[in-house]
This record gives structure tokens, sequence and C-alpha cells, in this order.
């Protein structure tokens, strides 16, 4: 059995940063399960599969072999024996994701994945689900979130430093929507684990966050 610490909660709280931070510092696997939905949904867009239609996103997601390699410590996710790493960051494909992760055959099929790692390794794992559903026995749970306005600040810094056009106002729009959405779901709605510890990182530093929760590995 692995160690397991499983931190959840919506776009943009900082979730991806402070738990590669965690692993580097535990020599733990870091688990971005946001990034398997991202390429499943990259799958579905490249085959135009449309955002409303259920029973055909169930259909296409059986053809879509997803699989986790470690390079350099880093999370490669290959789609179809494709390293796609570089084309899911988009605010496009995660439109799509937070779209298609409801459905319950792209979610039984990424959640067999994540719970196969987790089992074998010590990993952080961050996502919507983990505390709830993936990892419900895991070692530490953390409900990382911050204020929408914060968390559409960061994402526009992300996307300019990448030279991507963008408006700090659809940002947040799109980041209260996505919200909505995954807290809304019928299928493993993003909430607090009723044993997750809530983490406000509105104004912590990362490494402030990194520390708390490193801290809660210790104890
Ligand atoms: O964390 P992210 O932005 O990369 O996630 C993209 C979408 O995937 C998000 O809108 C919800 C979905 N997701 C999910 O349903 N369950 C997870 N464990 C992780 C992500």
């Amino acid at each position: 059995m692995g160690y397991n610490v499983a931190i959840d909660g919506p776009a943009g709280a900082g979730k991806s940063t402070i738990a590669k931070k965690i692993a580097k510092k535990m020599n733990f696997i870091y688990v971005d399960t946001g990034a398997m939905y991202r390429a499943m949904a990259l799958y579905l867009l490249k085959n135009n599969v449309d955002c409303k239609d259920s029973a055909a996103i169930s259909e296409k997601c059986k053809e879509a072999d997803i699989t986790i390699k470690y390079e350099n410590g880093e999370q490669i996710v290959y789609l179809n024996g494709e390293n796609v790493n570089g084309y899911i960051r988009t605010e496009e494909v995660g439109n799509m994701a937070s779209a298609s992760s409801p459905n319950p055959d792209v979610r039984k099929k990424l959640v067999e994945l994540q719970k196969k790692l987790a089992a074998t390794s010590d990993v952080v794992m961050d996502g919507r689900d983990i505390g709830t559903c993936v990892l419900p026995d895991a070692d530490v749970k953390v409900y990382l979130t911050a204020s929408s306005a914060v968390r559409a600040k960061r994402r526009y810094d992300e996307l300019i430093a990448k030279g991507e056009e963008c408006d700090l106002e659809v940002i947040e729009k799109d980041i209260i929507e996505r919200d909505y959405r995954d807290m809304n779901r019928e299928n493993s709605p993003l909430k607090q684990a009723d044993d997750a510890v809530l983490v406000d990182s509105s104004y912590m530093t990362i490494d402030e966050v990194v520390d708390a929760i490193i801290a809660l590995i210790k104890k």
C-alpha cells in the first residue's frame, strides 16, 4: 500500500503547483487527474463529439487509451500512444473536460487508472473527487480553494506568460461557470470530504500552503 495524499478543489486554487512541490519534497509521485480528463476531452474534440451528446461521449471514450508515464519526475499523458502534454492546457480543452467529465463511462475508466496508481505508489493526487471517491481512505485529505477573483487573476497571469491573448473578466466568468458545473453534477460532484482539511490559499503564498500540508502529512 502506498501513502496517499488527496487534494481536491476548484480550478485555479493552485492544486497542481502545490501538489508538485509536496511530491518533490516528500519523494512521492504527483498524479494530475485533471490532465487525464483533459486528454480524454482532447480526443473528443478531435473527433468532433458534441459536448452535450452523452451517448456519443460514452461510445467514443472507449476508443481513447490513456496512460501515464513519468519522465524526470514529470507526468506525461499519452493518448493512444501519443504524448499530448503540449495540447491539453488550453481553455477549449479545459471547458470540454468540464463538460465531458460528468459522464459515468469517462469517470469509470479514469478512476480505475487512478486507483491503480495509488495502490502501488506513494502519491499526491489532485482533482475534484479524490478524497470523496477515488481514494476514500487517503492518509491526508485537503480541500484547497481560493476566491474566484484570485483564481481568475492567477489563470490570467499564467496565460499571459504563455503569450496567449485573454480577458480577465471572461476568465472569471468561465471559472464561476466551471465551478458550478463541477459542484452541481450528479456524478462525483466537487465537494469537501467530511474528513478533509480546508485550506483557503487566497492570501497564502505557495510555500505557506506547501508547508501547511507537509505538516499534516508529518503529524
Ligand atoms: O483541474 P483541471 O482544470 O485540469 O480539470 C479539468 C476538468 O476535469 C475539470 O473541469 C473537472 C474535471 N475533473 C474531474 O471531473 N475530476 C477530476 N478528478 C479532475 C478533473
